[in-house]
């Protein structure tokens, strides 16, 4: 079963896990770095990691115009129900839920969830999705946290690691974390979008390259990788 993710920049991702496409943190109109518009970017479900504006994004634009079905943290689907957006499926931190394109669960976050407009957006999560023969981990904003291990210990092929610092782990906790996951291949995110997070990823590759078993892959913005 092929699953295909096109990184849009940021900490936002498009996949395609066969055919169903899914949107994850889809901040595209205020990103300085998105190389797709919200207008006409497709989706079958959107996940949302937490309330930040640079990952909730333009998430209700989005499912109104595709309808597509968003999945978050309780919290977050009870907003969106008050934005107008009804196709929802609320999840909590720790629970999974098998939906056609695999079993998604939420894991947790060390981060803040506030929304745009400042209601209460719940707890943050990262997401863990399990289809036929792949698991794909995305630590979404976050600090690192040693029960990254337990993650590891299901067996990824992928993880989707924050490197910018500042608001979640920078390089140097990000290799740390990639030690705890073992993944297969891993993908740096949440850097560059502002001079703020400016980080070298391919710098950061060749470190986790030195020290750890894992494969680096680098994406610029609209970059996609296979698995
Ligand atoms: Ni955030
Ligand atoms: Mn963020």
């Amino acid at each position: 079963m092929a699953f295909e993710l096109t990184w849009h920049g940021h900490a936002s991702f498009g996949m395609d896990i066969a055919g169903i496409r899914v949107l994850l943190d889809p901040f595209l109109s205020g990103s300085p770095t998105a190389m797709v518009q919200a207008d006409e970017v497709a989706a079958d479900y959107i996940i949302v990691s937490h309330g930040h504006g640079d990952h909730i994004g333009d998430t209700v634009a989005i499912a109104k115009r595709t309808g597509a079905m968003v999945i978050s943290n309780h919290e977050i689907v009870g907003w969106l129900g008050s934005q107008g957006v009804t196709n929802t499926h609320p999840q909590h931190i720790g629970g999974g839920f098998a939906y056609p394109f695999g079993y998604l669960k939420l894991t947790i976050a060390v981060h803040g969830s506030a929304l745009p407009d400042g209601s209460d957006g719940g707890n943050p999560a990262g997401v863990l999705i399990t289809t036929q023969n792949h698991k794909v981990y995305f630590a979404c904003d976050t600090g690192l946290f040693y029960s990254m291990k337990l993650y590891g210990d299901e067996g990824l092929d992928l993880a989707i690691l924050p490197i910018g610092d500042n608001f979640t782990m920078g390089p140097d906790d990000a290799l740390r974390a990639v030690k705890l996951l073992r993944p297969r291949v891993v993908i740096p995110v949440h850097f560059g979008t502002w001079e703020l997070i400016a980080q070298d990823p391919y710098a950061w590759a060749e470190r986790v390259k030195a020290e750890t078993d894992a494969q680096p892959v680098v994406l610029a913005p609209g970059g996609t990788y296979t698995l």
